[in-house]
């Protein structure tokens, strides 16, 4: 844990601000679903509520639970199934992340160990497997199936993304439409089952329920982007997670994409050798060409248009707090850094 124990306690706490500063009106709701998470997920077994306790004391920034809550509070109003359901999306979310660090062979998560570099592989995988099987059991809970289903459908396309970038690894022609592909499944369907969750649930009709639906879409669209960007430039110690995963497994983001179809076909044909060298030298050539260039504020724009598109979807409500900040989160996820 030494490099996790060097990171800046300061940087962490500054780091999960933002965001979780516009959560303060489902604050209680937010409790709740964390209350409803640990005792979901509590053991008997001593090692596995180790590794339980290790994942759930660091917490992230609960932009899913939130959307779900807020979406609900937006269409009607929070009721008891919606925190269980705030519970259920977080530990999906969970899932995946224990997994992808695994994928990534990634070191440091929420400021902490990952399970993987701290338990191993073939740990980490159950856990994530534990933290799976938990949720559904968990949504199987609720009196209708509806939400097991939705949220079924939503993690089959999550995998499926996921599965989609493990495929196109080192494809170094990967294009946009191939990488919006990707992180539609891999990130964006989670976002949008959250907030169309919280509609239904409310009590939201069918046309509010898909509009707030492609709200989360597009959310979650500019958040992966931002987020793509944040590991070409962010700083480990303010995100409190392993970066420059991407181009050390060769998953080609939007910044690089951009670079390679624009830039001169030399340019373009020493980035792609940079791409495929190891090291920290390559990295900051690779780094530099792209800073030279349009890449990043091609890839911020490109995140502004789809949270704007986010922010037109919620024309479909009524005016409220729940509202107001679900349009602050929607710009939010774009200026962050961690
Ligand atoms: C990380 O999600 C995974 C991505 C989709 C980029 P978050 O940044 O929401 O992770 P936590 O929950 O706050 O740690
Ligand atoms: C998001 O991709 C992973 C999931 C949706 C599970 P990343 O690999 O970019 O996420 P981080 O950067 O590790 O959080
Ligand atoms: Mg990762
Ligand atoms: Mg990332």
């Amino acid at each position: 844990m030494g490099a996790v124990s060097s990171l800046n306690g300061q940087a962490r706490a500054h780091a999960a601000q933002r965001i979780s500063n516009l959560f303060a009106p489902i604050a209680t709701d937010l409790d709740e679903a964390e209350r409803i998470f640990s005792a979901e997920l509590a053991s008997h077994s001593p090692f596995v509520q180790d590794l339980v306790d290790h994942c759930s004391l660091f917490r992230g920034k609960r932009l899913r639970p939130a959307l779900l809550l807020l979406a609900g509070q937006a269409c009607g109003g929070i009721r008891p199934a919606h925190s269980v359901l705030a519970a259920v999306i977080e530990m999906i979310h969970t899932a995946t992340l224990i997994h992808d660090d695994i994928l990534d062979e990634a070191v440091i998560r929420r400021h902490a160990a990952t399970v993987n570099s701290e338990w191993g592989n073939e740990a980490a995988v159950l856990m994530g497997d534990f933290f799976f099987t938990h949720a559904f059991h968990l949504a199987a809970s609720l009196e209708s199936t509806l939400a097991c289903r939705w949220i079924g459908h939503a993690t089959n396309l999550v995998c499926e993304g996921e599965m989609l970038q493990v495929h196109q690894r080192g494809n170094l022609e990967l294009d946009e439409e191939q990488y919006y592909a990707i992180i539609r499944g891999k990130t964006a369907e989670l976002t949008a089952v959250a907030c169309r969750l919280g509609a239904h649930y409310a009590g939201a009709t069918e046309c509010v329920v898909e509009d707030l639906g492609s709200y989360g879409r597009e959310l979650g669209v500019a958040f992966q982007i931002a987020d793509d960007v944040l590991d070409l430039w962010g700083e480990e110690a303010q995100a409190g997670k392993s970066l420059g995963t991407d181009v050390v497994k060769q998953k080609l983001t939007l910044p690089i994409i951009r670079f390679l179809a624009t830039a001169p076909a030399t340019d373009a044909q020493r980035a792609r050798e940079l791409i495929s060298l190891p090291g920290p030298t390559a990295r900051a050539q690779l780094i530099q060409m792209l800073s030279d260039s349009d890449a990043r504020e091609f890839s911020w724009a490109s995140a502004q248009a789809s949270s704007d598109r986010a922010i037109q979807k919620l024309a479909v409500l009524p005016e409220s707090q729940a509202r107001t900040i679900l349009k602050r989160l929607a710009e939010a996820v774009i200026r962050r850094s961690a």
